[in-house]
C-alpha cells in the first residue's frame, strides 16, 4: 500500500472526534475511504491531480512561493513586495484586516489575477509561464473552498461531491457513489446527502464544499474566511475539521482569516498583511510573541470578542 493517504493513517486513529453542525464525525471514517482509494489505485501521487512541477525540479521545495509580489488597482497599491512560502503539508494562515489583500493573494495563487511585479511559483513552476492549459492543470492542484460553498444549486450534496470524481475520469458510477459517500461521511454530512444546498446552514455548506474540494484530490486547499458568518461554535468546529483534514490527508492548506483564534488553532506559519506589506511571516509562536505594535493591537482584538462556547457543552 502506498500513497498520500497511507502515512496519515496511523495518525488518523488517534483523532479527536469533532463535529460540524450537529453531526459527529466518525473518528475512523478515513479508514474505509483510504482502503477504497487504494483499491482503485487513486492514492499516491498518481491519484492526485498531476503535479505541475517542471521535470527535474527538486522534490522538497516550497509548494507555494511569493517573491516580492506587488499589485495595485487603479493606481492604488494593495500588495507591495510581499514574500512568503508554504512547505508541503503545512498550514499558512494569512491574517490582516479587511481590504489588505488577503483574497487578492488567493486569487493570484490560482492564476485568476496576475501580479504587476514579482514572481509566484507553485511547486517550483512560475505562474506567469503557464498558458490556459497550464492554468487548468494548476487549478486541479490548487483548489479553493469558497465562503458560500459555491455549490451547484440544482445538484444534491452527493452529486456536488461526486462532480470532481466524475471529471477526473476512470471511475464507474458505483465507485463514484461510494467515494462520494465516504467523503460526505468524512465531513459529517451523511444525513444531508440527498439534500439540495439551499436547504443547508452556512456551516454545513462549507463542510460539504470541503468534501467536494477533497474529491478533486488537490495538493493545496485554499480557504477564504472559512469561519465568517457562522456562530463561534460552528466556527470552531469548521476549524477543527480543517485541522483534521490536514492531519489525516496531509494537504497543504492556506487559510485566510481575520480571526486569530482560528489561526491559533490551525497555523504552522503566519503571514500578517498590513498596509500592503508583509509585516510578519514566520512560525505561529513567533507571531504570537511579536513585539510589533500593530501585531499586538491585532492580537488584542481577541480580548474584546465573546469567549468561545465550550464545544463539549454544545447541543
Ligand atoms: N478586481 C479588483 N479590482 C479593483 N480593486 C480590487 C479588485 N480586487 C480587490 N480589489 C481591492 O483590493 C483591496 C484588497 O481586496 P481583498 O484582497 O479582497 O481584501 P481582503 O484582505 O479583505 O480579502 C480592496 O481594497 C479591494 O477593493
Ligand atoms: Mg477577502
Amino acid at each position: 500500500m502506498s500513497g498520500f493517504f497511507e502515512k496519515q493513517a496511523a495518525r488518523s486513529r488517534k483523532l479527536i472526534a469533532t463535529t460540524v453542525g450537529d453531526e459527529h464525525l466518525q473518528p475512523d471514517s478515513l479508514t474505509p475511504l483510504q482502503a477504497e482509494l487504494d483499491a482503485l489505485g487513486t492514492t499516491g501521487d498518481s491519484g492526485r491531480a498531476p503535479s505541475i512541477a517542471p521535470p527535474g525540479s527538486p522534490p522538497f521545495g516550497p509548494v507555494v512561493r511569493f517573491d516580492r509580489v506587488s499589485i495595485a488597482f487603479s493606481g492604488r497599491p494593495v500588495l507591495e513586495e510581499v514574500s512568503f512560502s508554504v512547505e508541503r503539508g503545512q498550514t499558512l494562515c494569512i491574517l490582516g484586516r479587511s481590504g489588505v489583500g488577503k483574497s487578492v493573494s488567493l486569487r493570484m495563487m490560482m492564476g485568476f489575477l496576475r501580479p504587476d511585479s514579482g514572481s509566484i511559483a507553485i511547486e517550483g513552476r512560475e505562474l506567469a509561464s503557464l498558458d490556459e492549459e497550464g492554468l487548468r492543470a494548476l487549478r486541479k492542484r490548487v483548489t479553493m473552498v469558497f465562503q458560500n460553498g459555491a455549490l451547484f444549486d440544482s445538484m444534491s450534496v452527493r452529486e456536488n461531491v461526486a462532480f470532481p470524481l466524475r471529471e477526473r475520469g476512470g471511475l464507474d458510477d458505483e465507485q463514484i457513489d461510494r467515494l462520494a459517500d465516504q467523503l460526505i461521511a468524512l465531513v459529517g454530512a451523511e444525513d444531508v446527502a440527498e439534500a439540495l444546498p439551499a436547504s443547508l446552514s452556512t456551516g454545513r455548506k462549507r463542510a460539504v464544499a470541503m468534501a467536494r474540494a477533497l474529491a478533486a484530490q488537490p495538493e493545496v486547499v485554499l480557504y477564504d474566511e472559512p469561519t465568517t458568518m457562522v456562530d463561534p461554535l460552528i466556527a470552531r468546529r469548521l476549524g477543527g475539521l480543517i485541522a483534521r483534514l490536514k492531519q489525516q490527508l496531509g494537504f497543504t492548506s492556506i487559510v485566510v482569516t481575520h480571526d486569530t483564534r482560528i489561526a491559533r488553532q490551525l497555523a504552522d506559519t503566519v503571514l500578517f498583511l498590513h498596509e500592503g506589506r508583509a509585516l510578519f511571516f514566520g512560525p505561529l509562536p513567533e507571531f504570537l510573541a511579536a513585539k510589533d505594535a500593530e501585531i499586538q493591537r491585532f492580537l488584542r482584538l481577541d480580548a474584546y470578542r465573546l469567549p468561545m462556547k465550550n464545544p463539549g457543552h454544545a447541543s
